[in-house]
């Protein structure tokens, strides 16, 4: 498939449709319970509106704005996604080439597809490692000093998935590990054939973090026992940058800026967790509010285009991360279709800013 033919998000979606078996972009494209929470996010950010502005100079426009204090070519970055060489064969390390090309942090999951020092290395340092706490920690506090020896600078740590949501879409298709196939699967599969070779001759994907030794990782292990003490200790042991993700609730963000966290990134785990939480931006104008204009907030969640994010950036948030967009455009045309994507929504966000008369995203 051409990348030049994803002119939007919901292009590169519906491409990637007919490229995945059934079970892989569902997987991707779920959501919790009967998917309210996605279409709740899409309403709410379909109720904002940007102000057109006239008669100003804007034909000197910048992208660019700062990160922890260093610059990033972009005001988007890419979310922590597990599994994404599921999309194609080499994913990860296209996101982290990205990365460093736009130096825009790339999340690199607990359960990603490739080792974390590798991606690390590919994208020249733009990239944060996200950590899930599970079981009784052991293994978390591994994979923290693992990270650490690696080189990081910036820890994400998700704190929404005390559980693992339903996703019905997932489940029907039976998508856990370890894989097991059916007759049904097979067919999906042999329906895809350009896929099912391309992942077939790289060898199946496999969750890359968990080859140390005396630890197993178990994706169905409860994270519920994470509590404000774990917090503590990872902050304790962390000496970079920690980034709390998968936060709501205007106490909650209150509570992690006293207690030392350096950034929030509100998000409703792309409405793959509980159905009935808030929209996103909902909860970024409560956070906002009372935290303060000083500290950090990142967010993600249902952005599908530029305008999007300058929503998001207007209401609130200094960063903003995309997930899903970035594998179906990866889905539906490989690293080109990637590229193609990052430019769409860069002009999306370019010329809303001309609209709205805006230059400059420091501007504030
Ligand atoms: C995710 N997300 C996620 N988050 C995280 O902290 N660790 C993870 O391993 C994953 N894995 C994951 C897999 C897939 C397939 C998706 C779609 C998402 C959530 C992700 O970081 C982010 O919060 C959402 O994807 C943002 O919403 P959009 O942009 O996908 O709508």
């Amino acid at each position: 498939m051409r990348a030049s033919a994803i002119h939007s998000v919901e292009e590169a979606r519906r491409l990637a449709r007919r490229r995945l078996p059934r079970m892989v972009f569902d997987y991707i494209d779920g959501a919790a319970g009967n998917e309210a929470g996605a279409r709740r996010a899409r309403h709410a950010l379909d109720a904002v509106t940007l102000q057109p502005r006239i008669l100003r100079d804007v034909s000197d426009r910048s992208l660019a704005t700062t990160l922890f204090g260093s610059e990033a070519a972009r005001p988007f970055g890419i979310a922590p996604m597990g599994m994404c060489n599921l999309a194609w064969p080499g994913a990860d390390l296209m996101l982290a080439r990205l990365a460093a090309r736009y130096k825009v942090p790339h999340g690199i999951s607990t359960v990603a597809s490739t080792p974390m020092e590798r991606i690390l290395e590919v994208a020249e340092g733009h990239a944060w490692f996200q950590l899930y706490f599970s079981g009784d920690g052991t293994g978390t506090f591994k994979l923290i000093e693992r990270a650490k020896q690696a080189g990081f600078k910036t820890l994400v740590l998700t704190v929404d998935v005390p559980e693992v949501g339903r996703r019905p879409r997932e489940l029907r298709h039976g998508f856990k590990m370890p894989f097991k196939w059916s007759p049904a699967r097979v067919l999906d599969c042999a329906l895809h054939p350009h896929w099912s070779l391309s992942t077939l001759a790289a060898g199946a994907p496999r969750m890359a973090n968990f080859n140390m030794e005396g630890f197993e990782f178990d994706r169905t292990e409860s994270r519920a026992k994470a509590d404000w003490d774990t917090f503590k200790r990872v902050r304790a042991v962390w000496p970079g940058k920690l980034v709390v993700k998968g936060v709501l609730d205007a106490d909650d963000a209150a509570q992690l800026a006293r207690e030392g966290a350096d950034a929030i990134q509100v998000s409703t785990h792309g409405a793959r967790q509980l159905e009935s939480a808030p929209a996103a931006t909902d909860a970024l104008i409560k956070i906002r509010a009372r935290v303060g204009p000083d500290m950090p907030l990142f967010f993600d969640s249902g952005l599908r285009s530029g305008e999007d994010v300058l929503k998001t950036l207007y209401l609130g948030a200094d960063f903003t991360f995309l997930g899903r967009p970035l594998q179906f455009a990866i889905a539906a045309a490989g690293e080109r279709g990637l590229q193609k994507m990052w430019d769409v929504l860069s002009d999306e966000l370019s010329i809303a800013m001309a609209q709205t008369g805006q230059t400059n995203l420091r501007q504030g």
